[in-house]
């Protein structure tokens, strides 16, 4: 049924007309392969209309009987907010387009390495060995067996925002922040599992393994995770989506994605790090000076205004400022929001719930006048930690690093209303 020419034209570039002719092509050759005898054009108006049901409101809902249930949910066709792709390599959240501070699965960020696998849960395995008493090979029914364990918690990739350390380069939230979102997370802790295997004491790293193509790998340092540490089978409700790990991940809140390794197939204990490449090559913090930072595993707090934010049009009168705020050390204590560049800043309204290592709510009431005017938002945790201004991280770090910019985030709103993207 599938000749090259259908081949050639999914892969070219289409308008909707073009779709319509594939769909179309597509439809007549199934038909004329199978049933032969149905009309091709009887067909296309028949989905047509029932595609064209789902699409339009009928002017008064309460005349037209609705739609059946259906097995696997849908979101309005009204709503159109989606992930944008970065690149081969990921997919960013419409945090502009966010509410809460859950993220749908089907809107969380993706990063991976060498593409999204996919693992039958009945053959995956995840093999604990190295310095432990008793290795073992856990079968997902097997660690589905330990009490489970549910938190909401961030996943934050540490690239998130690279773009902005040499030159405002995102136009929009998405494109500066949105490798940011949190889930609800289900699966069972670490060291309820590591009581079964018995650490050996002598071990202090943990080399963690994914079963992607990439075999993504990565030391970390077992003291550090060992409380929070979660063996991860489920996300908001339903089993882990497979670009988020399925069917196992590990999750380590408040630390960079990366380390949260996804697809997970192995944990090797050691007594140090096992110097993988992407903690050596990748992953790593380059200096002015010429040297790196290593194992740099904490996400520190920051925020962000998701509205009004970059590639938005707003209007004098009355706007609620809005954004988010996280931090990897734990609750966000405090949001402020400037107006005038970073002059003066006022206490935002943070809207409950309040929880560590996710993200946090925050409003400002405000009357825009209609001049120029610089928005910015910093935040502090309850760790006592305030978020650089751009020019103090700079200071510190240069412009050299890929990962980790957590500075004060510009958007500059125009006399007419446009907002955009400023280093200030
Ligand atoms: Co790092």
């Amino acid at each position: 049924m599938k000749n090259s020419l259908q081949k050639e034209k999914r892969d070219e570039p289409r308008d909707e007309a073009d779709t319509e002719k594939t769909a179309l092509l597509d439809r007549r050759s199934l038909l004329a392969g199978t049933a032969g005898i149905v009309s091709a054009i009887v067909m296309r108006s028949v989905t047509r209309s029932a595609e064209a049901a789902m699409l339009v409101a009928p002017d008064d809902p309460t005349r037209v009987p609705g739609a059946a249930p259906t097995a696997y949910g849908q979101r309005s066709t009204y709503e159109q907010s989606v992930r944008v792709p970065r690149s081969w390599w990921g997919s960013l959240t419409p945090l502009q387009d966010s509410h809460g501070i859950l993220t749908p699965s089907a809107l969380h960020f993706e990063r991976h390495h060498n593409g999204v696998p996919v693992i039958d849960p009945e053959h995956h395995r995840l093999m604990i060995h190295g310095l432990v008493a008793q290795p073992w090979a856990f079968t997902m029914d097997d660690l589905k067996r330990f009490p489970a364990t549910s938190r909401l918690a961030f996943i934050e990739c540490s690239g998130n925002s690279a773009i902005e350390w040499k030159a405002p380069t995102g136009q929009s939230v998405q494109q500066t922040h949105g490798l940011t979102s949190t889930s609800e997370w289900t699966g069972v802790a670490l060291k309820t599992v590591l009581q079964e295997v018995g650490v050996k004491p002598d071990a202090s790293w943990i080399l963690a393994e994914g079963s992607d193509a990439a075999a993504m790998t990565r030391s970390l340092p077992l003291a550090l995770l060992i409380e929070e540490a979660l063996l991860c089978y489920a996300q908001n409700g339903e089993p882990l989506r497979p670009e988020q790990g399925y069917p196992l991940r590990l999750l380590l809140p408040g630390w960079e994605g990366n380390t949260c390794i996804k697809w997970l197939r192995r944990l090797k204990f050691g007594t140090a790090p096992f110097m993988t490449r992407e903690e050596t090559s990748q992953y790593t913090d380059l200096m002015s000076d010429g040297t790196a930072r290593q194992f740099t595993m904490l996400m520190e707090a920051k925020s962000v205004i998701t509205s009004p934010s970059g590639g938005q049009r707003v209007q004098p009168g009355f706007i609620d400022i809005r954004g988010l705020a996280w931090s990897g050390r734990g609750r966000i204590a405090q949001v402020e929001v400037s107006t005038d560049g970073g002059r003066s800043w006022q206490q935002a309204v943070l809207q409950d719930p309040i929880l560590p290592k996710c993200h946090t709510r925050f409003c400002l009431p405000w009357r825009w006048n209609g001049a120029d005017v610089i928005l910015q938002s910093r935040c502090l945790d309850e760790t006592g930690y305030v978020q650089p201004t751009r020019a103090a991280l700079v200071a510190v770090r240069g412009v050299n690093s890929v990962y980790h910019y957590n500075a004060i985030q510009s958007w500059k709103i125009a006399a007419d209303g446009q907002v955009s993207n400023v280093h200030a």
